[in-house]
C-alpha cells in the first residue's frame, strides 16, 4: 500500500505561456504538480505558495515576466519552499531587495540559470569561477537570442517589422517585444551577470542603446534599416547587439554594433547567443559559451534541469577557502590585477 503522504517534490508553476506550457509538457511523473496558474486562475501566487509550504518538499517555478516577484521568492525561501525561475526582473530589483532574497536563499534553493542564455549553462559556470577563487575581469557577448535572430533575419533581407512579428510568433521575444528592442532585456542580463561577480550596481547604471529606435512604428524603419544592412554588408560588416561587463572598471554597456566578419559574434546564426568570460585563469583564451539562447523548448528544458537539481537535493556549494561566494560584496574590490585583452573588441567593433 502506498504512503498517504506524497513524498515526491511538489511543483507549483506560475505562468502558462510559451515557456510554462512547454515545461508542463516536460514534467516527469516523479514530480507532483500541485497547480499551474496564470493571471486568470482563481488561485493566486500567495495561495499557491501556501499550498506548496504545506508539503514536505516543494518548489515554486516562475515562468512569468512579472515585476515584484522578489518579495514572493523571499517569502517562499523563508518558508523552506525552493524557487526556480526564468524571470529576470527579481534579480535586477534594487540591491536591498536582492540582498534579502539571497539571505533567504540560505534556507532553500534558488535557481535561475535560464534568466541568461535560456537553456545554455551561463550562470552556474560563472558562479563556479567565483567559488573556486578565479577573478572574473570581463564578460562580453551577444546575450540575446532574440536580437541575434533579428540580426540574422535582417542579413537575409527580411524587413525589420516582419522579423519582429516572426520572432514573437516563434516565442523568442519577451512578452512585450519592446523590452528586447529597447535593449532592456540585455541590460537586465548584463546586470545579473555583473552582480554575480560582486558588482553592486543598479539597472540605471547600465549604459543602454536600443537595437532600433522605438520613436516610430517599426514599419517606418523597414526601408532605412534594410539599406544600412545592405551597405554595411558590402563593406564586410554585420549588425550584432553586444553586451560588455567591464568588471574592473565597474562599467556595463549594451548596444548595437556593426562588426567585421572576422569578429566572433559575426559567426552566430539564428538565435545563437555568445557569452565569454575573461578571468585570471582564462586570460589568454576566454571561456566561451555559445548556442541557441532563446525559444520556449530550450528555456523550458533549462527550467526543468533546475527543478531536477532541486529534486536531487543538492546542498548549497562550498566555496574554496579564501574565495568569496558570488553573492559576497567584496569580490570586485579584490580585483587588483590589470585587465587582460578583451575577448573581442566591443569598443572597436
Ligand atoms: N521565451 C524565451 O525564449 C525565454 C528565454 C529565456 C527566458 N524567458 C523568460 O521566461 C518568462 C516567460 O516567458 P514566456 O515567453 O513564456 O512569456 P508568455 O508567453 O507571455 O507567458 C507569461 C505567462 O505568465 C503569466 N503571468 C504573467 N504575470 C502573472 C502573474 N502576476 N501571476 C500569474 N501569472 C502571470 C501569463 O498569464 P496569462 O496567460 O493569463 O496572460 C502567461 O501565462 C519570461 O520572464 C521570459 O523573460 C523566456
Amino acid at each position: 500500500m502506498s504512503s498517504l503522504v506524497d513524498s515526491r517534490l511538489g511543483v507549483g508553476v506560475i505562468g502558462k505561456g510559451n515557456v510554462g506550457r512547454e515545461l508542463l509538457a516536460l514534467l516527469p511523473p516523479q514530480l507532483n504538480l500541485v497547480a499551474a496558474i496564470n493571471t486568470r486562475s482563481s488561485l493566486d501566487a500567495p495561495g499557491l505558495l501556501d499550498a506548496l509550504a504545506s508539503l514536505p518538499r516543494a518548489v515554486l517555478v516562475d515562468c512569468t515576466a512579472a515585476s515584484g516577484h522578489e518579495a514572493l521568492y523571499t517569502a517562499a525561501l523563508r518558508r523552506g519552499v525552493h524557487v526556480v525561475t526564468a524571470n529576470k526582473k527579481p534579480f535586477v530589483a534594487p540591491l536591498q531587495a536582492r540582498a534579502a532574497l539571497l539571505e533567504a536563499a540560505r534556507s532553500a534553493q534558488l535557481r535561475y540559470e535560464t534568466t541568461v542564455g535560456a537553456g545554455l549553462p551561463v550562470i552556474e559556470p560563472l558562479k563556479d569561477l567565483v567559488r573556486t577563487g578565479d577573478e572574473v575581469r570581463l564578460i562580453e557577448g551577444c546575450f540575446s537570442g532574440t536580437l541575434g535572430f533579428l540580426a540574422s533575419e535582417l542579413s537575409k533581407g527580411t524587413p525589420l517589422s516582419r522579423a519582429v512579428t516572426t520572432a514573437k510568433e516563434l516565442g523568442y521575444t519577451e512578452p512585450d517585444p519592446k523590452e528586447d528592442l529597447a535593449g532592456f532585456d540585455v541590460a537586465r542580463k548584463a546586470l545579473i551577470l555583473a552582480r554575480e561577480v560582486g558588482l553592486e550596481l543598479e539597472l540605471g547604471d547600465v549604459e543602454v542603446e536600443p537595437f532600433v529606435s522605438l520613436d516610430a512604428p517599426l514599419e517606418a524603419l523597414d526601408e532605412t534599416t534594410a539599406e544600412r544592412v545592405r551597405s554595411q554588408a558590402a563593406q564586410g560588416r554585420v549588425l550584432r547587439y553586444l553586451a560588455r561587463v567591464d568588471v574592473l572598471a565597474k562599467r556595463l554597456s549594451v548596444g548595437p554594433r556593426w562588426v567585421d566578419l572576422s569578429h566572433p559574434a559575426a559567426q552566430l546564426r539564428g538565435t545563437e547567443s555568445l557569452v565569454t568570460y575573461t578571468t585570471r585563469r582564462y586570460a589568454d583564451y576566454p571561456m566561451r559559451i555559445q548556442g541557441p539562447g532563446a525559444g520556449a523548448q530550450v528555456t523550458a528544458a533549462g527550467v526543468l534541469a533546475d527543478v531536477l537539481a532541486v529534486a536531487r537535493g543538492s546542498s548549497p556549494p562550498l566555496t574554496l577557502s579564501g574565495a568569496r561566494s558570488a553573492e559576497s560584496k567584496g569580490v570586485a574590490r579584490r580585483l587588483h590585477e590589470p585587465a587582460s585583452t578583451p575577448a573581442f573588441g566591443f569598443r572597436s567593433a
